[in-house]
């Protein structure tokens, strides 16, 4: 068990989900062979599933590295969303940038360059989903700006939200990750003890964080 569930739970669920085509496909052998984190299969399908229920037409992403998740989402709402994601690596940026154009995303995926929580501050836009997948240390940080920018009815999606487990069992952290861990309980504290919220918390991949405004 190196992740959040066993071995074959994770791989039978991964045996339930077809393949992807290309461009998805050929992202997903890139970032296997240059090491650039994506998605997990499962979560990848579960942003999937959440898209066609939601059919959300203005999506914000924390976290571009190449484009994958950001195209996957607008691949999947077929068209129908534009989505503004945030990254402040520079190569990661050209190499999103070189992906939204090459695979004709341009005018529906807007990269915007910087750390996101100052970017954040500077976005005024309202967002029917916001997908949360940079910066694991500042989640609760993030939280009280994507509050300001979610539709009433909007979900927010935090990945890697229990963190290799870590976040789960004082056990398995490591030194160097005591701060992120930290962080990322205070996270789920404030989105778990808010009245006005609810939210889930689904041991799927990294681990994530289904949250919404009660009615
Ligand atoms: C897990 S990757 C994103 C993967 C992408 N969502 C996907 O699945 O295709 C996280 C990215 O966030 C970027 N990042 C980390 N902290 C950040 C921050 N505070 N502000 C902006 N970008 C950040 C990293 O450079 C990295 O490219």
């Amino acid at each position: 068990m190196k992740g959040i569930t066993y071995d074959y739970m994770e791989q039978y669920i991964r045996s339930l989900i077809e393949e992807h085509n290309e461009p998805l496909k050929e992202l997903e052998d890139y970032a296997h062979e240059n090491n650039v984190p994506i998605v997990h299969k499962e979560v990848a399908r579960f942003l999937e599933l959440m898209i066609n229920i939601k059919k959300p037409l203005k999506i914000l992403e924390l976290g571009t590295a190449i484009g994958y998740s950001s195209i996957l989402m607008n691949i999947s709402s077929k068209g129908n969303s534009e989505i503004t994601t945030i990254e402040r690596d520079e190569k990661m940026i050209a190499a999103a940038q070189r992906n939204i154009e090459k695979y004709g995303f341009a005018d529906k995926i807007k990269i915007i360059q910087g750390d996101c929580l100052e970017v954040l501050k500077q976005l005024n836009d309202k967002y029917d989903l916001i997908f949360m997948d940079a910066g694991k240390g500042h989640y609760n940080h993030f939280l009280p700006e994507c509050m300001r920018l979610l539709n009433k009815d909007g979900i927010i999606i935090a990945d890697n939200a229990l963190f290799r487990g870590m976040v789960a069992s004082d056990d398995l952290v490591e030194r160097r990750k005591i701060t992120i861990v930290k962080r990322m309980r205070e996270y789920l504290k404030l989105v778990s003890d808010n009245k006005s919220f609810i939210t889930s918390v689904i041991p799927m991949g990294d681990g994530i964080a289904v949250t919404t405004r009660r009615d």
